[in-house]
């Protein structure tokens, strides 16, 4: 029997995770569909309820309703407790599981371009729910340490301190930074979108550094070209993220983990 999946968002229209999960369901031989849903900023709640309603197995979340998925569960894997967010939902009976597979889908991709985080000084730019997300799976990886820099200084502060208890996480400000430099920068902050660039001074990045952006194509151009000007010696945008944490999504769901290989052209 066909079962049915969703991506939800607002907007959506661009969302590549109906493609992405039609090829993975092609070359597993898996018998589903999966749509996007544009929920209306204040109708995500009914939408689920109806997409349930009509048979729905399971549901990838994005912006702007994470937080709001997360709220509305039944149960919570713990690392969606920890992110405080859901981008991946499972009918469990009467009610949805949540979890959260955007920070195994980071620590999956930055694996397959070989940039290590073990051991390694890690600098993160921005401290909104995307770093959230990713701060328990990449403090798993063991950093030697992880340190996050952010234009509202506070809002770094109170991410290290309630990750503190799982590794070396602390915050610094970008208003006189001056810290030995990095072996890995992660862009976390919406700044790209805007066309902005990281206020991080020149010898941020160690000779071999490498560089990763959470956004992905033309958005990420102009971080990706800033990073190798500073030195970085790889520079890779986010696209093998969203296909990771949806080859994630997709293991929870059918128990068979599809290959992202062919998709990552
Ligand atoms: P997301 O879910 O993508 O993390 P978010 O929670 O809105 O979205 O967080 C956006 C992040 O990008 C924040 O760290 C934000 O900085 P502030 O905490 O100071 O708002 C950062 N950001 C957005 N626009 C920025 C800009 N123009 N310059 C620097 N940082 C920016």
């Amino acid at each position: 029997m066909t079962e049915r999946y969703a991506v939800f968002g607002n907007p959506i229209g661009h969302s590549r995770s109906p493609a992405i999960h039609t090829a993975f369901a092609a070359a597993t031989g898996q018998d589903l569909v999966y749509e996007a849903i544009a929920a209306p900023l204040d109708g995500f709640a009914d939408a689920l309820a109806d997409f349930a309603a009509r048979g729905g197995r399971g549901a990838n979340v994005t912006l702007p309703f994470k937080e709001e998925a997360a709220a509305l569960c039944m149960r919570l894997s713990e690392r969606a407790r920890l992110a405080g967010a859901v981008n991946t939902l499972l009918r469990e009976g009467e009610g949805w599981l949540g979890d959260n597979t955007d920070g195994a889908g980071l620590a999956a991709d930055l694996a397959w371009h070989g940039l290590a985080v073990g051991g390694k000084r890690v600098l993160i730019h921005g401290a909104g729910g995307a770093v959230r997300g990713i701060l328990g799976p990449l403090l798993a990886l063991g950093p030697a340490e992880l340190v996050i820099a952010n234009r509202t200084h506070a809002k770094a502060e109170a991410l290290a301190r309630a990750f503190s208890p799982l590794g070396p996480v602390r915050a610094v400000a970008l208003a006189g930074f001056a810290e030995p430099p990095f072996d890995l920068l992660i862009n976390a902050s919406s700044a790209g979108l805007a066309g902005e660039l990281p206020a991080l001074p020149a010898g941020v990045l160690a000779p071999g550094a490498g560089a990763y952006d959470l956004l992905y194509g033309e958005k990420s151009a102009p971080f990706l070209a800033w990073a190798r000007a500073m030195g970085a010696a790889q520079a890779v945008d986010g696209w093998g993220m969203l296909l990771e944490q949806a080859a994630e999504a997709f293991a929870l769901w059918r128990g068979v983990r599809p290959d992202t290989a062919a998709l990552r052209v």
